[in-house]
């Protein structure tokens, strides 16, 4: 594997040069006056999407040091090792292979991967089958996904997304916190008799899943009930623990499947329950295009590379610390927290794959809410606020309803808002005037169909890999989640006895007003 940190390469200090010369001061209003060429040599089309990424700080300039500082970084040995399987995510010795899940059975795959291949479509054909059975089992009314994080974010957004294409006759829930309010609540609307609980964790030891699944199954038989293997199934790497745990009907996944690159797994179940093995396959399918684009395309074509070289020009060079997301479709209304876990688990590190001090910004703050909404809330801040954040607009052509009227005010806000962030206005004077010149870009679906979200999501897993690369940083493990974890562990059995021994004084206080 050969990786070179992108502050080590020649071009970093030349794109240094051209941000200190043209970047800092570089005016998007004057860069469309300057050259009417420039909407289409910044925007481009890709598997089931158009983006437009004119409205950004960059000039053709920028772009061609930026695809200069992916070639010496590696970036393109670093993304084919990953499609050959070789262990990237060295701090966990595993595999990357997610593209693998998205993979048609029919395609060639280095020698050596040809087993995991013919295992993720031997898996997704039985998990496939056994949704088409619950979805036409009538006596199932409710489907209940216990899971967090990765097991958690991905089927719950895509489920909501994907709301137009979900057949009547079966509600989704989701319960994610170990906060019971949030089961207890669901648990309220449930019958038993009627209910499908699926135990997703790809370790099956994440402790709020845990806590749960057990009350989840106690709940189930209390009411008199007793056919688990009816009401529940497990979504695992870990098929021993689920046994264990009493669930016969298990649908495993690999280690070499991150967590937050898990909903084309097993952990997709209820997304192929809400809109059908069809749907879920037209998703992969979506996805496995944009996977083809992103490795067989040229750089300067290639559009999960141009945004995260981009994301890269804006951390580190700009130095914004923050990207927003719009989605202008409430359907849309998970995705900036999908995102958030995407990227931020993903690229939140300090340190480099050598475990040295990265002396420059990784992960941005993700965030966000659906437009017109954000609108009327914080666009306040990113027209007039003293910092620039990059805003990233989700735009989607067709809608899925045929309400009169709506769907033009919706886009003619999507739209003006990105125009008013560019443009500004400078003659209205003191408070009511808008410095402009905010970057943002643009995003346009057809239709938010599965094909073209599993576009989407692969494009966003592949930029979020381009700058994670660039940074030489190992994407794929989170051990900064741990100890919060360890910590927990320690402090729940003081919560009951009250022993602060040992804790800093802040914790102990806290510990004995919550008891
Ligand atoms: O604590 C973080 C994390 O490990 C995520 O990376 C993961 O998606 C989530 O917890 C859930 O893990 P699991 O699927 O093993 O329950």
């Amino acid at each position: 594997m050969t990786r070179t940190r992108c502050d080590r390469t020649p071009a970093w200090g030349r794109l240094q040069a051209h941000y200190d010369t043209a970047g800092r001061g570089f005016d998007l209003r004057e860069a469309f006056a300057a050259d009417p060429q420039r909407f289409g040599a910044f925007s481009q089309s890709a598997p089931h999407l158009f983006a437009d990424l004119s409205k950004n700080l960059i000039d053709a300039k920028t772009e061609e040091l930026l695809l200069a500082l992916a070639r010496e970084a590696g970036l393109e040995a670093h993304r084919d090792a990953m499609f050959a399987g070789e262990h990237i995510n060295a701090t966990e010795d595993r595999a990357v292979l997610h593209t693998l899940l998205r993979a048609p059975a029919s395609m060639t795959v280095p020698p050596s991967l040809a087993g995991e291949l013919a295992q993720v479509h031997a898996t997704l054909d039985a998990m496939l089958a056994y949704a088409e059975r619950v979805r036409a089992d009538h006596t199932i009314t409710d489907v209940v996904n216990i899971g967090i994080g990765g097991s958690d974010l991905g089927p719950q957004m895509v489920v909501r997304a994907l709301d137009a294409y979900v057949a009547p006759g079966k509600r989704f829930h989701f319960v994610s916190n170990v906060d019971g309010h949030e089961l207890a609540g669901v648990l309220r609307g449930l019958a038993p008799e009627h209910t499908l609980f699926l135990v997703a964790s790809k370790t099956f030891t994440t402790a709020e899943t845990m806590a749960n699944a057990h009350s989840a199954k106690r709940w189930f038989e209390q009411s008199g009930n007793v056919d688990i293997a009816h009401h529940f199934a497990a979504l695992t790497t870990n098929v021993e623990a689920a046994r264990a745990f009493g669930i016969e009907t298990t649908f495993g996944f690999w280690d070499w499947v991150g967590g937050r690159y898990s909903l084309w797994s097993s952990i997709g179940l209820p997304i192929a329950l809400a809109i059908g093995p069809e749907g879920f396959r037209r998703l992969l399918a979506g996805a496995h295009a944009m996977d083809e684009h992103f490795r067989t395309a040229p750089l300067v074509q290639n559009l999960p590379v141009r945004l995260g070289l981009l994301d890269v020009w804006y951390r580190n060079f700009h130095r914004f610390t923050s990207r927003s997301i719009a989605p202008y479709h409430s359907a849309l209304q998970r995705l900036p927290a999908y995102l958030q876990q995407l990227e931020m688990e993903s690229n939140g590190k300090q340190v480099d794959a050598s475990g040295a001090a990265l002396p420059l910004g990784t992960s941005p703050v993700l965030w966000g809410e659906p437009g017109t909404n954000g609108q009327h809330a914080y666009f306040q801040m990113l027209h007039q606020g003293t910092d620039v954040i990059p805003l990233e607009f989700i735009a989607v052509r067709e809608p899925a309803h045929d309400l009169e009227g709506h769907h033009p005010k919706l886009l003619a806000n999507a739209l003006a808002q990105a125009q008013a962030l560019m443009v500004g206005k400078q003659d209205a004077g003191g408070h009511r005037n808008f410095p402009g010149n905010r970057p943002s870009s643009f995003f346009v679906f057809d239709q938010l169909n599965p094909e073209a979200l599993g576009a989407f999501l692969a494009m966003y897993e592949h930029r979020v890999f381009t700058s994670g690369a660039l940074w030489g940083i190992n994407s794929f493990d989170q051990w900064g989640v741990e100890l919060g974890k360890v910590l927990a562990k320690d402090i729940e059995p003081r919560l009951a006895s009250g022993d602060t021994a040992g804790l800093d004084a802040s914790t102990a206080g806290l510990l004995a007003r919550l008891r």
